[in-house]
């Protein structure tokens, strides 16, 4: 039987906060598939995430197909807008959600994996990250700051992770990240300079995919997955009408779930995909496809 067997293999998945995302679901998968997996969390979210997997809040959707419920290897603090703990301004190094964290920068991660496993202990790294401080603002009325952050904290952090992580995962190892076709359409609504960030990923995946193949012997991928209503989607102010209108105009109608997503960058990360690096992969029920909006035409 051809299965996706990630026995032996050591994941780390960057942007797992809460179970209700694509970064707790691709965990999931990749632990499923056998796997250990840890995660990179923000730090003004770690204390929550910690406190509710410790009361259990999260043992139901922990629970994998063998009755056991996932365990993460490591939780590690990451603000991946930062690529050195130089680089994070002091109001940030001393707020309270920071400063017990030790070095949440990706340096830092970069660091403490090399401790805790060793010169190359990994194998794949996903990349499930995203913020856009002005997302509900149009890309006209958006400033120079707030859309230089969305790109540094949404793009660019996957080329430092790639830059720095690299060296740390084994030949033959699997990068993704998660983009979204606001990259290359128009959507409205999605603002900030979120839609550049995503244009600026797109397209560094085919770079990194060269540049790491060559160098390390990795791929990187992205997935552009539909609209899904995780909390950072719940920021943008109209993920459950973006949710209807794709189920409403979609090839496959029924709405897409974070288990779709996981089990794609499962397979992508596996031996399985060893032939696929830089490509932007859909996981969205075919919307990509669509010129004309179903509904138009009454149909349905
Ligand atoms: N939900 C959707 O509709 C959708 C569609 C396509 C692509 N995506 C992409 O999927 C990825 C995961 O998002 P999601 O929708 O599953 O939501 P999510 O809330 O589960 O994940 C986003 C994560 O990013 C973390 N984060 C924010 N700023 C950070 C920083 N500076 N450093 C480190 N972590 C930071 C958040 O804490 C959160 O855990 C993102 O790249 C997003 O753009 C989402």
């Amino acid at each position: 039987m051809l299965s996706i067997d990630l026995t032996g293999r050591r994941a780390l998945v960057a942007g797992v906060a809460d179970d209700g995302g694509f970064g707790f679901a691709i965990a999931k998968a990749l632990a499923e598939a056998g796997a250990s997996v840890s995660v990179g969390t923000w730090p003004p979210a770690l204390n929550i995430f910690t406190n509710l997997l410790e009361r259990g809040k999260m043992d139901e959707s922990r629970k994998m197909s063998n009755g056991e419920l996932l365990q993460f290897e490591r939780i590690y603090p990451l603000d991946a807008a930062y690529d050195t703990l130089a680089d994070a301004p002091d109001d940030i190094r001393t707020n309270k959600r920071y400063k017990d964290t030790g070095d949440f920068s990706i340096e830092g991660l970069t660091n403490r994996i090399r401790q805790d496993f060793g010169e190359q202990p990994l194998d794949i790294v996903v990349h499930s990250l995203a913020n856009g401080p002005e997302v509900k603002k149009p890309l006209l009325e958006t400033s120079r700051n707030g859309y230089l952050t969305a790109v540094s904290v949404s793009a660019y952090s996957l080329v430092a992770m790639v830059s720095r992580l690299g060296p740390l995962v084994r030949r033959g190892g699997s990068f993704v990240s998660l983009t979204y076709m606001a990259g290359e359409r128009v959507i409205p609504g999605y603002g900030g300079g979120m839609s550049s960030a995503k244009a600026a990923l797109e397209s560094d995946t085919r770079t990194l995919a060269y540049e790491a193949g060559r160098k390390y012997g990795l791929r990187v991928n992205t997935i552009s997955a539909g609209p899904f209503a995780s909390r950072a989607a719940s920021a943008i102010g109209i993920i459950d009408r973006m949710v209807e209108y794709c189920a409403a105009n979609s090839p496959l109608s029924d709405p897409l779930t974070a288990e779709e997503v996981g089990v794609t960058a499962a397979f992508l990360s596996s031996p399985l995909g060893s032939g696929i690096t830089g490509t932007t992969i859909y996981v969205d029920k075919g919307y990509h496809t669509m010129g004309m909006a179903v509904t138009a035409i009454g149909g349905d």
